[in-house]
């Protein structure tokens, strides 16, 4: 792999202009992730360019930037929260946005590698409306895509994030591990039972999405404050609440993946009850009384396969439904607007131009809201 050519960190940019008129909360939030998209993806090529040719090809699919075969094509590339919570950071502490693309950039590979490595762990076969990358190109390439990935985002850090680099690197360290033991908990979970002894608990599921979700967000906006220049306390306050909202748009995740529209959200549906994930709504739901949690229970514990794929998907159906009838869906989504309260209460305390905080509220605001 060639390496990132060093260059100082970007000086004296344009200032993005606020629109004249206050557009909607969903569509400022939408605006500010594509702000911070267009702004990152620059820096994502010229890293992913770098990669030796076939974990790029696998990295640029995956991305959204050509075909299996390497042929270009634009395609979905995700939300890009990660950069949008970096770039905000940077502006919330009076900074460009320019300060905060390292950081950025870093984050979505990270988040990227993670995706890459937990569709193959979650045995999942589609992901932004394609298949995904092990799917695609076999395990072994997959998991040379995310490591390829992972390093990326720490030498493109180094290289291009100037005398704050490395106290940014160390942050990813931090949410780095934090994502691995949050997966790892995932993972082991999956082995806990559904009811009785050893059930896991609303406090185990916290901890974990908080690690495996949470930590990320958290990084992401610490990276950005720090490009910044910002100090400490203020680097940890923004980086606590966007914690919370990690937790948040997990548990919104949980949703989608039992009762989301996988034509929107470019995802297979009921995977997690599928693979036996502690997702929150089951979670919550298990943790109900009365017969209808008895019978979801009993459901959730045969663990005989049914005979046939539309046996099993009529099984999966079944759960749900007991799911949502024993309250896990409407606790799951209490749960995510206790989580986005948190943080909302934690970013008004932090000092910010009027305009970065609209669009720090609507983009928290949007990851309860969303759909996909
Ligand atoms: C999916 O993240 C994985 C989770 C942490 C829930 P995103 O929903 O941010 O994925 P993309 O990048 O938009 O596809
Ligand atoms: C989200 O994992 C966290 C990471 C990928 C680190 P999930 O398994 O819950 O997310 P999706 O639903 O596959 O995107
Ligand atoms: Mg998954
Ligand atoms: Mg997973």
């Amino acid at each position: 792999m060639t390496t990132i050519a060093h260059t100082p960190p970007p000086h004296t940019p344009p200032p993005h202009t606020l629109p004249p008129h206050p557009p909607s909360p969903l569509s400022l939030a939408a605006g500010t992730t594509q702000r911070a998209r267009e702004l990152t993806e620059p820096l994502l090529r010229e890293a992913v360019a770098l990669l030796e040719p076939w974990t790029a090809v696998m990295s640029s699919y995956h991305l959204g930037w050509c075909r299996a075969d390497g042929s270009p094509v634009e395609h979905a590339s995700g939300k890009a929260v990660r950069p949008a919570l970096a770039v905000l950071a940077a502006e919330a502490v009076g900074a460009p946005a320019e300060a905060a693309l390292p950081g950025a950039a870093a984050a979505e590979l990270i988040h990227n590698f993670s995706l890459i490595h937990d569709d193959i762990m979650d045995g999942d076969e589609e992901r932004r409306r394609r298949p995904t990358v092990w799917k695609e190109f076999g395990v072994s390439g997959a998991i040379l895509a995310g490591d390829a990935l992972q390093v990326l985002a720490f030498d493109l850090l180094l290289a291009k994030g100037g005398p704050h680099g490395p106290a940014a690197a160390g942050h990813l360290a931090v949410a780095l591990r934090e994502l691995v033991e949050g997966q790892a908990c995932d993972i082991q979970f999956s082995a806990r039972p559904w009811s009785g002894p050893g059930t896991v608990t609303v406090a185990e599921y916290q901890a974990m999405a908080m690690a495996k979700t949470g930590a990320l967000l958290a990084g992401a906006s610490a990276m950005g404050a720090v490009l910044g220049g910002a100090d400490q306390p203020l680097v940890h306050a923004l980086a606590e609440a966007a914690g919370q909202l990690g937790l948040a748009f997990q548990c919104v995740d949980d949703i989608l993946g039992i009762w989301g529209d996988p034509a929107v959200t470019g995802k297979p549906v009921r995977g997690d009850l599928r693979e036996r994930k502690k997702s929150l709504p089951v979670v919550a739901a298990s943790a109900a009384s009365g017969s209808v949690a008895r019978r979801l229970a009993e459901l959730l514990a045969d663990g005989r396969s049914p005979a046939g794929e539309e046996e099993a998907e009529k099984v999966l159906l079944e759960a749900a439904e007991l799911i949502e009838e024993c309250g896990g869906r409407r606790a799951c989504e209490r749960e995510a607007e206790q989580a986005l309260a948190r943080a909302r209460a934690s970013l008004d305390l932090v000092p910010m131009p009027a305009g970065v905080r609209a669009q720090y509220t609507a983009l928290a605001d949007s990851f309860v809201a969303r759909v996909m």
